[in-house]
């Protein structure tokens, strides 16, 4: 029988080292790509992929992505009042993505362990997971492209990238068969190898969609990579007992929990708004490039 994914896994919690000083008193999923919060996008990619239910995995520090997706009275009747329709509808829209539920990882211990909080929330059925850093640009939403896969296999799948040999120790990286269509079936996975050591080119992008499995997994899985819980190893696990597909998916990443990566995704995503393409394009025109 074919089991629907109803939910999908957002964990939020960690701390932001990297986006430093600005997320010091400010989540980093709260940081605007244009005028959308980073965590947006991954809900509307997750509603549009098909899937109803959000759990997000916060920590301290982290209301301001409950008040978020939570409606805000006040700031409804100022603008009902003032008849500002459009922002009234922009300002109750993250209200009405989707049903979210929060719970929180306590202690810092690694993404295999945010993803195990998420058992009590998701139970026994599979489900997605989103990591908000990564942004992903696509016609077909990338969560929907590996729901495609798990549907035909009922079985976990994972996205994938091929990256440059000088950057592949910052991912998780795969060592798989290569089945054609950008579809692998994955043999072996590695959480942020040396250069020297990945097993190839092949790096996983925060989309994975699994089977329940996976949180017996996580439960076996000890402090790996950088003395976490890595949800790389927990995978590692699963692959004993159950197949694990890669997808090499369509679409553009960006990583926008990293400063440049954050500036680029900004730039991508306002040459697609019409009120600022023709502007930035010609800001960026006559900018001194220097020598
Ligand atoms: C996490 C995962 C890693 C994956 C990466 C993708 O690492 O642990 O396997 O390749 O996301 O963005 P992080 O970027 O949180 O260090």
């Amino acid at each position: 029988m074919q089991v629907s994914v109803r939910k999908a896994v957002i964990p939020a919690a960690g701390l932001g080292t990297r986006f430093l000083p600005a997320t010091k008193s400010i989540p980093k999923e709260m940081l605007p790509l244009v005028d959308k919060p980073i965590i947006q996008y991954g809900v509307e990619e997750i509603v549009d992929s098909g899937i109803p239910e959000v759990v997000i995995i916060t920590g301290r520090g982290k209301s301001p992505l409950e008040d978020h997706f939570d409606r805000s009275f006040e700031l409804e009747h100022v603008l009902r009042t003032r008849q500002k329709h459009e922002l009234l509808a922009i300002a109750q829209r993250p209200s009405q993505l989707a049903q979210v539920s929060y719970t929180r990882q306590q202690e810092a211990r690694g993404l295999g362990h945010a993803v195990l909080c998420a058992k009590p929330l998701v139970g026994d059925e599979p489900f997605a997971v989103l990591l908000p850093d990564d942004v992903i640009q696509a016609a077909i939403p990338c969560i929907r492209q590996l729901l495609d896969i798990h549907d035909q296999y009922q079985a976990s799948v994972i996205a994938l990238m091929e990256v440059p040999k000088d950057r592949i120790s910052a991912y998780g990286v795969v060592a798989a068969e290569d089945l054609g269509n950008g579809l692998y079936r994955i043999t072996d996975l590695v959480e942020k190898p040396k250069m020297e050591d990945a097993p190839s080119n092949l790096a996983i992008i925060g989309r994975y969609v699994f089977t329940p499995g996976i949180f017996s997994s996580l439960e076996q899985t000890g402090p790996g990579a950088i003395g976490e819980i890595q949800l790389t190893d927990g995978i590692r696990h699963l692959l004993r007992t159950q197949p694990v597909y890669g997808l090499k998916f369509a679409g553009t990443r960006y990583d926008a929990g990293d400063k440049l990566g954050f500036l680029q995704a900004n730039v991508a995503f306002a040459l697609q708004r019409p009120e600022f393409a023709e502007p930035l394009k010609e800001f960026l025109r006559t900018q001194d490039w220097g020598a």
